[in-house]
């Protein structure tokens, strides 16, 4: 198995362990990169000034340079570091960590009322529920929501080196559609919700009040929401499936399904790897990496170091001083760690509320085709899969 074959892998967590036990740090000389798989090692190399999130000399990968999607992906705080990074970040992390998450279960409520059977549908629930939720918080037409929720999926298609030409030629499209969208919401000044109000006043703090800049930031919000929470949503459902006692137990006990998230966000995490460009020759761990090496950094292994997590590979609700590198760690690190884990926990709790067909019986799963995302699609058990 490769790092890559295990992201999309039934059970990816044995391959991970004897990864660990060999060096949480070590160099692949096959795949030509660098693998980070224990706590120690992703904590350090997530921290390092000189372990960046692009190659120096590619801020935009080049199948992306000429289109919408590109312009839009090389203003990505995500994809950034130095001010470009800072500025959106010290702007937008603060609105969204104020978002109380009683607006949540409402946000969450309202919005799966308008959408088309999203219990049995379960993409739907899984997809297009959590981007018409941020998108409503940043303050988008009810009326529009489930078509930015398309283009967002569209979108997202520039982030992954599976797509191909016309995958590319959808997130242009949907990248240069949301672009207006979001330009038309920011100069109409009686439209702006408290979130934009928060992140504007920000902006302007800062004096960093870029149009393009926050444009692509707002659009970078629902592209982050969209894969990663749909893996959390659907890994919980997994979850679920695979344990029918612990179904029945949150069916009469439905206050700890926000623990079951939890659990899941770091037993079963939906983004199991991500990746760094080292910048400049540096040590990490006792070893030397040089400038241009790529270093792969496997967040679901470090979720299983029983340094980091006692008794990594049982999946217990009340864990103690869980340690979950899932969401990222050091300057990167997700600034929307708590409304996912709120909007996931809505979500599952108003399936379970629904009592729907697809909790009953049996419902089978493949992963997505990914590199780094761990997504389950649903089939009734009839149809198909693993
Ligand atoms: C409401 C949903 C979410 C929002 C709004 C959101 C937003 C963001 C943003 C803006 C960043 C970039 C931060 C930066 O570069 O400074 C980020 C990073 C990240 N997010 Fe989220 N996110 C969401 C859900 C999730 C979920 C469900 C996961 C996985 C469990 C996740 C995992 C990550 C990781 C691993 C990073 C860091 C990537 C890296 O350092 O390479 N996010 N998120």
């Amino acid at each position: 198995m490769t790092p890559f074959e295990a992201a999309t892998h039934a059970d990816p967590y044995g391959y991970y362990s004897g990864l660990r036990r060999q060096s949480g740090l070590l160099f692949d000389a096959e795949l030509g990169l660098w693998i980070a798989s224990d706590a120690r090692a992703v904590e350090a190399i997530l921290g390092h000034a000189d372990c960046r999130v692009r190659p120096l000399n590619e801020p935009v990968p080049p199948a992306l340079a000429q289109g919408a999607a590109g312009r839009i992906f090389g203003r990505l705080m995500r994809m950034n570091e130095g001010p470009q990074h800072l500025l959106p970040r010290v702007a937008i992390a603060p609105a969204l960590a104020a978002v109380g998450t009683e607006s949540i279960a409402d946000r969450v409520s309202r919005v799966v009322g308008t959408l088309d059977n999203p219990f049995e549908n379960l993409d739907e629930l899984m997809f297009t529920l959590p981007v018409c939720v941020i998108a409503a918080l940043i303050g988008l037409p009810s009326g529009r929501l489930q078509d930015v929720a398309r283009l967002t999926r569209d979108f997202v298609a520039c982030l992954s080196p599976l797509s191909d030409e016309a995958q590319l030629g959808k997130a242009n499209t949907g990248g240069a559609r949301l672009s207006e969208l979001f330009s038309a919401l920011l100069s109409d000044e009686g439209g702006s919700s408290g979130f934009l109000r928060h992140v504007r006043n920000g902006c302007e703090a800062m004096a960093g009040d870029d149009h393009e800049t926050l444009v692509a930031n707002l659009i970078g919000l629902l592209s982050q929401t969209c894969e990663a929470t749909a893996g959390l949503i659907g890994n919980s459902l997994v979850a679920l499936y695979r344990n029918p006692q612990l179904l029945e137990d949150l069916q009469s006990e439905p206050m700890y399904v926000a623990d079951l998230v939890a659990e899941v966000a770091r037993y079963d995490s939906p983004v199991q790897n991500t990746r760094r460009f080292v910048a400049k020759r540096c040590t990490i761990g006792g070893y030397v990496l040089e400038a241009g090496d790529t270093v792969l950094v496997l967040l679901a292994s470090a979720n299983r170091d029983p340094c980091a997590n006692p008794d990594p590979d049982s999946f217990l609700l009340n864990r103690a001083q869980r340690r979950t590198f899932s969401f990222g760690s050091g300057r990167h690190a997700c600034p929307g760690q708590q409304l996912a884990l709120a909007v996931a926990s809505e979500a599952i709790l108003a399936w379970l509320h629904r009592q729907p067909a697809s909790l009953a019986s049996p419902c089978r799963w493949r992963y997505l085709p990914s590199l780094n995302g761990r997504i389950p699609r649903f089939y009734p058990d009839q149809e198909t899969a693993q």
